[in-house]
């Protein structure tokens, strides 16, 4: 404003900059020559699914994952499938051992000889080997133990971290080899420390799992190659990661019949179809709170849903503990599965077990309307073809072949059509005790 200090700036006319021998010149956008980078298959068919066909030379790829999930494991798997594909692989080793390195590649039937090993951490070792092996790919075990005495601050630190992938990332744009990164993931799922990572990489895959279920899922969070709805499925065997073609045999093979508690719900992972169980249990207690327990669930939705069917159906778990669980160690974050949640829930309280073949999909409202979700032929179609017969979805559902849709309006109707009879509270049976 006029008149009051400090608010006059001087312009000056600057000369417009001179462009020197390496600037870059721009150019029609038509005009530029297509990619002909195709992308490199790694060999592993779910990681290929991930990834829209493979790695493409000169890209860099991130893959995050908690620690001892396995990130590791899978990656010397590809280089050792890549390497007996023909291509040169480089495994540069900055957080364990070579030794430790071989010793894995032992159980894993990896000890390939195109796949070149360096133990280095120093970001100058680091390229002086890439230089020499003339890698197609690179993987960097892990990039936050990289370090360069350049940058100034301390091993570990965003600032290494950041300067070290940049340097990494502008080798492989230059005409390099495809670099893959690793990095680890903090339990409430960031890259620890340095998420800036993710904006430098071309890809992000994230591989995701319960350390005590054998199932991994790989995913891409970002992919400036394709779309990231893709999942890989893997099963952590002693002998390496497996890929798993056909899951459905994983979630619901060990499922019992008849038991109050037990809803299947027909997820979506990315574009894939997940059939999954879902298990309710509720214990009487006294306690003035009492105790709310999910495994694979979110705990806030829970109570949601816990207010729903007591306001909207008269199911009060109040005076009762509550358990819900994903059957195999998966999470899941979609509201399509609060109808299957809440008929968990509703059984297991009354002990009136749901059929075996019914699935059941559908968002919930407050007012416990049951609501439209994403993809419902996709699910249907799946579940008919798991064969499952019946399914409790909201009124709009489209008619699925194979598959009787029960059109349920409100949570209260869902229930209604869909718990059995009453079955007895089971006692266990202890052993040398008569009857049946
Ligand atoms: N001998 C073995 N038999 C079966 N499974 C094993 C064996 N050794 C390791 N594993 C599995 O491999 C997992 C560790 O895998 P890996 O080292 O690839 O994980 P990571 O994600 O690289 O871990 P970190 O973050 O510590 O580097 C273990 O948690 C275990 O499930
Ligand atoms: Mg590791």
């Amino acid at each position: 404003m006029c008149g009051e200090w400090n608010t006059l700036v001087e312009e000056v006319d600057r000369p417009l900059p001179a462009a020197t021998a390496d600037s870059a010149v721009p150019v029609a956008l038509s005009e530029v020559p297509a990619a002909g980078s195709v992308p490199l298959t790694t060999e592993i068919p779910e990681l290929d699914r991930v990834l829209g066909g493979g790695l493409v030379p000169g890209s860099v790829t991130l893959v995050g994952g908690e620690p001892g999930i396995g990130k590791s494991t899978l990656l010397l798997q590809v280089l050792a499938e890549m390497a007996r594909a023909g291509r040169r692989c480089l495994l540069v080793s900055a957080e364990e051992s070579p030794a430790q390195v071989r010793r894995r590649a032992e159980r894993l039937g990896a000890l390939i000889p195109g796949v070149w090993l360096v133990g280095e951490t120093s970001l100058v070792g680091i390229q002086a080997a890439i230089a020499e092996v003339a890698p197609d790919v690179v993987v960097v075990d892990s990039i936050q133990t990289v370090w360069d005495g350049e940058i100034d601050s301390s091993p570990g630190s965003v600032g290494q971290v950041r300067g070290c992938a940049q340097i990494l990332v502008a080798l492989a744009k230059s005409g390099g080899p495809a670099i893959v990164l690793v990095g680890h993931v903090t339990k409430e799922g960031a890259l620890a420390g340095p998420r800036v990572l993710e904006h430098m990489v071309d890809t992000v895959l994230s591989f995701e799992g319960d350390r005590h279920h054998a199932l991994r899922l790989l995913r891409a969070v970002k992919h400036r190659f394709g779309p990231t709805g893709e999942l890989g499925l893997f099963e952590m065997t002693g002998d390496g990661l497996t890929g798993v073609d056909d899951p459905a045999g994983l979630f619901l093979a060990d499922r019992r019949s008849s038991v109050p508690g037990s809803v299947v719900f027909p997820a979506m992972e990315g574009y894939r179809p997940l059939l999954v169980e879902i298990q309710a249990l509720v214990v009487p207690t006294n306690m003035p709170s009492p105790r709310r327990s999910v495994s694979g669930y979110d705990s806030g939705r829970l109570a949601l849903l816990l207010a729903v069917l007591d306001q909207r159906v008269g199911i009060s778990l109040a005076d009762q503990e509550v358990y819900v669980s994903v059957v195999g160690g998966v999470r899941i974050a979609d509201p399509g599965a609060d109808l299957a949640v809440c008929m968990a829930l509703a059984s297991a309280r009354t002990y009136r077990p749901i059929a075996d073949d019914l699935v059941a999909l559908g968002e919930v409202g407050l007012g416990g309307e049951v609501r439209q979700i994403a993809h419902t032929p996709r699910r249907l179609a799946e579940a008919a073809r798991l064969g499952f017969t019946k399914a409790a979805a909201p009124p709009s559902s489209p008619k699925s072949d194979g598959i009787s849709v029960r059109s349920v309006a409100t949570l209260g109707e869902a229930l209604e059509r869909s718990l059995g009879p009453e079955t007895s509270s089971p006692k266990l049976r202890v052993v040398g005790s008569t009857g049946h």
